[in-house]
């Protein structure tokens, strides 16, 4: 049995201007110690779908299932969710300064976390927290534990957020946007900081970032998610080089060091924006974005799909191209021109948004997104 086990999850609010459907039928399943990667630009529904899990949206209508170690996070009583919320599932929010209370040093906040849990002494729960500091690599714990949040640099205080996400031995790790605020040297440390404590513990760790590059080298899993869907989900290998997704196409394309973009290669960012999630394209969400458009992807949602041919992690996608263009190589780069050619009428819906097919265009449509 999978630790985590997610079906079907939909999220939506009641808003001023109608129902706000931020998460639309989410699946995904994760084992002890593996590592699963939601990727998305800002508000795709990665933080709603993953707060929800753990009951942090109130005033949200939820369905679906979400089954920690067999039993439904989601219809489970408030309370038991509070017990294991902090002692089998850790959180580690993008901006420790909303998540730490500025009054109270950090040294006491820890410690509340650990007698929160359990009967510890005042004194050992000390001690502990100075072990934990230690531990995610805070130097002069013993003087730091008596600091307020305010005195210590970003980095720390994201260190200070690991260590009391972790204070309990969680089971999973749920981090969302880990080290968004921090610059880039520190965004590594912190990122090295979870994987050793992960290996250490054998837990299980999601990390939520709309940076490719992030999870690099880090993820077991990777899912792409966009306007409140998965649209891809591999390993980590098969999404970097034989991703099916234009939008994952995309996302590559923006990350520096991914596979097939050398070095000082020019980045090339998604045209356009995200949707509204109150009221998304008809078809395909990305179509409006999309070089690859073709007339169905107006009118028909394409369904996550497995893609033949893959290893290991079930590959799947949610797109009308054909599931032999993998990658941004050569041959399904004219696999793609191909069906768009195809698929794109003269005068049609895709002509509509995207222009027709010409000689200059097809040249766009060898470099995906
Ligand atoms: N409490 C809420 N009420 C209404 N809309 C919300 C609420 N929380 C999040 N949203 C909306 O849900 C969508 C998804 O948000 P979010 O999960 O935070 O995106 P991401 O984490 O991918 O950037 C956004 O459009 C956001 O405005
Ligand atoms: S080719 Fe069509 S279905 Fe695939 S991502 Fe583009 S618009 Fe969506
Ligand atoms: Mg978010």
């Amino acid at each position: 049995m999978a630790l985590l086990e997610v079906e079907d999850l939909r999220v939506s609010f009641a808003t001023e201007d109608g129902e706000l459907e931020a998460v639309r039928g989410l699946s995904f399943s994760l084992d002890a110690g593996q590592t699963l990667a939601i990727v998305g630009e800002s508000g795709s529904g990665k933080s709603v779908a993953t707060q929800t899990m753990v009951g942090l949206t109130a005033g949200a209508r939820i369905s679906g299932t979400a089954r920690f170690d067999g039993a439904d996070l989601l219809t489970m009583r408030a309370g038991a969710l509070r017990r294991l919320r902090g002692k089998e599932i850790g959180f580690v929010f993008q901006d420790p300064l909303t998540s730490l209370h500025p009054q109270y040093r950090v040294g006491w906040q820890l410690a509340e976390v650990l007698q929160a849990h359990g009967s510890v002494s005042s004194s050992a729960a000390r001690a502990r927290a100075i072990e934990l500091l230690t531990h995610v690599g805070i130097s002069q714990p013993d003087r730091r534990v008596d600091d307020y949040p305010h005195q210590l640099s970003g980095g720390m205080r994201q260190r200070v957020m690991i260590a009391m996400a972790m204070a309990l031995d969680p089971r999973l790790l749920i981090a969302d946007e880990p080290t968004t605020a921090l610059d880039v040297t520190v965004q590594a440390q912190v990122l090295e900081l979870m994987k050793r404590l992960q290996a250490e513990h054998g837990s299980a760790l999601i990390i939520i970032t709309h940076d490719l590059g992030v999870v690099a080298d880090m993820a077991d899993i990777v899912l792409v998610m966009y306007a409140g869907r998965a649209v891809e989900v591999a390993d980590r290998r098969t999404l970097y080089y034989r991703s099916h997704h234009p939008y994952t196409l995309g996302l590559l394309a923006s990350v520096p060091l991914a596979a097939g973009h050398g070095a000082g290669e020019r980045l090339v960012p998604i045209a356009g924006a995200p949707p509204s999630l109150l009221s998304l394209p008809a078809g395909c969400s990305f179509h409006p974005r999309c070089p690859f458009v073709m007339d169905v992807c107006t009118t028909t949602r394409p369904e996550l799909e497995p893609v033949p041919g893959g290893t290991g992690v079930a590959h799947t996608s949610a797109c009308h191209l054909p599931a032999q263009a993998l990658g941004p190589g050569a041959e399904a780069t004219a696999l793609r021109r191909e069906a768009v050619h195809a698929g794109r009428s003269a005068g049609g819906p895709a002509e509509a948004v995207a222009g027709p097919v010409t000689d200059a265009a097809d040249a766009a449509l060898g470099q995906p997104a």
